[in-house]
């Protein structure tokens, strides 16, 4: 089994990486550290406790950074809506619970210790969390066996012309990330995630499932499908879930060395992911940069650990 543990900011493609950790066979799910992105911190906070609570999940779930290093808080709320998921249906319902403590960063580091084996750490919101872990214990690097991100991009932006989301909301967090001594790093970035597309079809598969898990999966599903299109006709990509996807099936994607430095002063590309793959001895690679993927078969790869995690209920 491999040691794993997840930060993210909830979100729903946020949340059906969660469902797919919870399906995979050979993981060890250590614990959740939620961070302010798609929406505040009591936000995504209340929706992983949610998500939680409804699909049966038993992972402990940590309060983390509510603000960014740096400057004030930049959510995804104007394209998510106030819960940073919207749903053409009904909404998945509110809970009463509470996070398991209230310093994620703590509870990392505590993990990181107590993990007999390095841990795979995955990044799938903001990086506030894990750039104040090793800020606060830089030799925890060596306790990391990778650590696996969902942000920034070779090309164009999302949240900017130039940024991705995730990089943006904290670039500071992600420059202190990606020049952490001793950290193996692996990302998967907007040029991989455009790769894998999620099409109306996907949306009436998920449409045809039983139960009122099924149905509330499928309501956000829907909403988050017709993002680029209110007809849902242009195909929206999947972001977080291919870091999931890539644990399920390595062999799907495809990596290129890279020197990769993160924006942050620029006047109208603070936040971008500057990728140098001309890598040398002077200048050596800081991470492996996903390029390439079989987009239809990691969609179908989402939508089957997906319906496992259902199935295990
Ligand atoms: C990233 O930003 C968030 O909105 C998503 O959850 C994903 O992590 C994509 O840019
Ligand atoms: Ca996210």
């Amino acid at each position: 089994m491999t040691p794993v543990w997840l930060d993210a900011d909830p979100g729903f493609d946020d949340w059906l990486t969660m469902l797919m950790l919870a399906a995979h066979p050979r993981l060890h799910w250590l614990g959740i550290s939620v961070v302010a992105g798609n929406a505040p911190l009591d936000v995504t906070l209340a929706n992983a406790l949610r998500i939680r609570q409804h699909y049966g999940l038993r992972v402990p779930v940590h309060a983390g950074s509510a603000l960014p290093l740096c400057g004030t808080l930049e959510t995804a709320q104007r394209v998510l809506g106030a819960q940073g998921m919207r749903s053409t249906g009904a909404a998945l319902p509110e809970v009463e619970a509470h996070a398991d403590s209230p310093d994620a960063v703590a509870a990392l580091r505590a993990a990181l210790h107590a993990s007999a084996e390095p841990v795979m750490l995955l990044a799938i919101g903001p990086l506030t969390n894990i750039a104040r872990t090793l800020q606060a214990e830089p030799a925890l690097a060596a306790r990391i066996a990778e650590l696996v991100l969902m942000g920034g991009s070779t090309e164009r932006g999302n949240h900017t012309p130039a940024a991705e989301f995730n990089i943006y909301a904290d670039p500071e967090a992600a420059d202190i990330v990606f020049n952490a001594p001793g950290l193996k790093r692996r990302m998967f970035g907007l040029n991989l995630c455009r790769q894998v597309l999620l099409e109306r079809r996907h949306v009436e598969q998920v449409q045809a499932w039983p139960g009122p898990r099924a149905a509330w999966l499928a309501g956000h599903l829907d909403a988050y499908q017709r993002i680029r299109s209110a007809d849902g006709q242009v195909p929206m990509p999947l972001y977080d879930p291919v870091v999931a996807a890539w644990l399920w099936q390595p062999e799907r994607f495809t990596f290129q060395s890279a020197r990769v430095d993160v924006e942050v002063h620029g006047r109208f590309t603070r936040g971008m992911t500057v990728c140098d793959f001309r890598v040398s001895e002077a200048r050596p690679a800081n991470a492996e940069v996903a390029m390439g993927a079989d987009g239809p078969a990691v969609v179908e790869q989402v939508l089957q650990a997906v319906q496992q995690a259902l199935q295990r209920i």
